[in-house]
């Protein structure tokens, strides 16, 4: 038995199961973001106490347009009650919101408006880094990291060069790669989600639905984490 690693730096996670919580309840979809919202609440804290530095969560993809318009248009008022209520409090915090996706395209007027009150207002702090993946598609960002790239002038890129380029790169504070990625609900795929970045990334995978999702799953997961030997590539 090794000695145990230092908490994961950066954990990223795939909210899911949302929908089938409800439905065993006989709630809404809505009902059931509704109650999602809150565990990622509970998380967030959680991840700040246990000294997680960037936290990262799959909240609205690019193929999550599909869904119906109540449910989308829920989403979006969801997230803008959440951050109504809670920006104040991650200020205090010192905890600072990016957004990882095209969020100044296509969302609600009111949600584009919440978003860049929360990216300005904690724009300086210097606590847990809470990234938010809105309108968010990992090949999309990785397209859009080469267009950057080209426009540039560039015929030849290094693998820095396109870190650097996509939305956890530079116009984010630079992001370093996730170590873990959580995903709930038991389903065991990426899902579009950070797919350059998640290159030695551990997985961890859980059959909760994520309004079940409790801080002491999250601790329980993360110490299984630091068990683990990580070797990128190397012996
Ligand atoms: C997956 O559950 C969850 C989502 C697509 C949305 C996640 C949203 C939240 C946790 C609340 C909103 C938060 C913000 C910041 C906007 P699912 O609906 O795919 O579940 P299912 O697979 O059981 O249907």
């Amino acid at each position: 038995m090794g000695e145990k690693k230092p908490v994961p730096a950066h954990v990223a996670v795939i909210m899911d199961g949302n929908g089938r919580w409800a439905e065993l309840r006989g709630l809404s979809k809505l009902e059931g973001h509704h109650a999602g919202m809150d565990s990622m609440k509970e998380i967030i804290k959680k991840a700040d106490a246990m000294g997680v530095q960037y936290l990262t969560v799959y909240a609205f993809s690019t193929e999550n347009w599909k869904r119906s318009r109540e449910e989308v248009g829920g989403i979006f008022e969801l997230l803008v009650k959440y951050m109504a209520i809670e920006l104040k409090e991650m200020d205090e915090k010192n905890m600072k919101v990016n957004i990882f996706g095209d969020w100044q395209h296509r969302l609600p007027e009111d949600a584009i408006e919440a978003v860049r009150d929360a990216v300005v207002t904690t724009g300086n702090n210097t606590g847990l880094v809470f990234n938010i993946c809105l309108n968010y598609g990992s090949r999309d960002e990785i397209v859009r990291a080469f267009n950057k790239l080209l426009s540039e002038g560039r015929t030849e890129v290094t693998a820095e060069d396109i870190s650097r380029a996509l939305y956890s790169g530079e116009e984010n504070g630079n992001v370093p790669d996730p170590d873990l990625i959580i995903r709930t609900s038991g389903e065991e795929r990426l899902s579009n989600f950070l797919l350059w970045q998640a290159a030695y990334s551990e997985f961890a995978f859980t059959d909760t639905l994520w309004p079940d999702f409790t801080p002491e799953e999250f601790e329980s997961i993360v110490e299984e984490y630091r068990t683990r030997e990580r070797r990128y590539g190397g012996r």
